[in-house]
């Protein structure tokens, strides 16, 4: 029977439930008093009324960075581990009411609500102690009296916009690293997603980060992501979202010759070749397509199998697929949540029709869910084509899509047959092929034998139009920090 764990009676018993903004370690409503509807995509229901930022906030957003970066910039790398170290101790203590946060807003099941707050909560441990390995460089001199270095500083006021897949993660893995460089940030979360944005912000303030250093707005694209992306005085604008968006962005920042780090959209292939493992296989292939109701950008898009295992893959992962289980994430046995809102189901439901028509063949699913709202049964389409619209955008959906191939050469030909580069999936026994294929793929991120890869030592990004730059691991840092030349003469008196 399953287990049901109730919602959050109400949220606002939740002591880190707010919904204003934080500006200057202050919680303010919007100058304006404007605010949105925050709605429960499992069950439609209104969860807040969120303060909506104006250009004015933002103004003061940036302002409050500006005047606390000489301060936060100065300090230690030392110090300023201990305030993020503690940051992440408390957001640890709150695991269950951030989770119960998420789950409310977002919908994915609590479990991996749950789990995203720790692989958040992970990234700003990491970063609190790469701080402390921020190197610069000597450089061997060209003239005697000379000494030459190369030092690492921040770059200063840094803008951050999120997105609602990820409503926590995505943040923590750009603040993280900002601030322990020694830089100060507003962020922008997503309209569909602000609550965990402002609960991390209080728990920055009770961490003892100082006022500025952090504020939260959230607000619309056109008005505070706009701002943010043209004032002079923000540095560097990392984005999470949309190619669409991104590249919007980049002409937007353009104007100030701001640096950027552009995490966008993918189209991630799985290749499943005849000699793999396929219990190993199917299970990897789930864990990709279906995390978070198929909704991240590195979810399996298009999933490839070699023509000896075609067949008795699509089997075998139908009835995978079959087991999933749909529902409330409150409820402890659900496996997939709902869509994040309509336009998502409507999105899916094309896709779905347009590779039925096309002729593909659906082996389980295809449907809105009983459930109704933005509910969608998990989905198996097999003898899929690259004449689908499947093939070539994200579903961004709980749709797997099975195309068949004879070669190796052929699978990574069809692999690569995208603009997109973020993500890659392969399934083989055979370690020359590891090598061969690992090399072949044209991915920032190419998965062996699993279908789950994420951890914050290790660099993530994406090549072609999925991204600039990286996030985690040590190169993170990197886009925070200016490379200055120290070139001192005078040496020998
Ligand atoms: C993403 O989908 O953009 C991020 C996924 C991850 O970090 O695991």
């Amino acid at each position: 029977m399953a287990t049901v764990t109730e919602p959050p009676r109400s949220l606002e018993d939740l002591g880190l439930f707010h919904q204003d903004l934080f500006i200057g370690g202050q919680w303010k409503s919007a100058s304006d008093d404007g605010r949105i509807e925050v709605k429960d995509p499992a069950t439609g229901q209104t969860i807040a009324n969120v303060a909506y930022a104006t250009v004015e906030d933002t103004r003061n957003a940036i302002e409050a960075a500006r005047a606390s970066f000489h301060d936060w910039a100065t300090k230690t790398a030392v110090e300023r581990a201990a305030v993020l170290r503690r940051w992440y101790e408390l957001i640890i203590d709150n695991v269950d009411d951030l989770a119960a946060i998420l789950t409310a807003e977002q919908g994915k099941p609590l479990a991996e609500a749950e789990g995203e707050i720790r692989y958040g909560a992970a990234f700003i441990e990491w970063f609190a102690e790469e701080g402390k390995r921020i190197y610069g460089e000597t450089i061997p001199t060209n003239v005697s009296s000379r000494r030459l270095l190369a030092i690492r500083q921040p770059v200063g006021v840094t803008a951050a916009i999120t997105p609602w897949n990820f409503p926590m993660a995505m943040i923590a893995r750009k603040v993280g690293p900002a601030l322990a460089a020694g830089c100060t940030m507003v962020i922008k979360p997503a309209s569909e997603t602000p609550l965990s944005a402002l609960a991390l912000a209080d728990l920055a303030n009770q961490a003892g980060l100082p006022a500025g250093v952090l504020s939260v707005l959230p607000g619309s694209g056109s008005v505070v992501g706009q701002e943010l992306a043209t004032n002079p005085t923000v540095k560097a604008l990392s984005f999470t979202g949309s190619t669409e968006v991104g590249k919007h962005l980049l002409t937007l920042t353009a104007g100030t010759v701001k640096k950027v780090a552009m995490e966008l959209g993918g189209n991630a292939p799985v290749l499943v070749f005849d000699d793999a493992d396929l219990d190993v296989a199917v299970t990897g292939t789930i864990a990709s397509k279906f995390r978070n109701t198929g909704q991240t950008c590195v979810c399996a898009n298009r999933i490839y199998a070699q023509s000896g295992v075609y067949d008795e893959f699509v089997d075998r992962l139908t009835e995978a697929v079959v087991n999933l289980k749909v529902g409330n994430g409150f409820d402890t046995s659900t496996d997939q949540g709902p869509l994040i809102n309509e336009a998502a189901v409507m999105k899916v439901e094309e896709h779905v029709k347009n590779a039925v028509d096309l002729g593909g063949r659906i082996t389980v699913g295809g449907s809105r869910h009983g459930l109704g709202g933005t509910f969608y049964e998990p989905t198996v389409v097999a003898d899929a084509t690259h004449e689908m619209a499947i093939a070539n955008e994200e579903t961004f959906g709980p749709v797997a899509a099975i195309f068949k191939f004879d070669t190796e050469e052929e699978g990574v030909a069809m692999a690569n047959d995208t603009e997109f580069g973020l993500s890659a999936y392969f399934f083989t026994r055979d370690s020359g092929r590891v090598w061969r294929v690992g090399e072949a793929l044209e991915y920032g991120v190419v998965a062996v034998n699993t279908g789950a890869f994420s951890y914050e030592g290790a660099p993530f990004g994406g090549m072609k139009e999925s991204g600039i730059g990286r996030e985690g691991s040590s190169h993170g840092v990197e886009e925070y920090v200016e490379i200055k030349y120290l070139c001192i003469d005078g040496i020998d008196g």
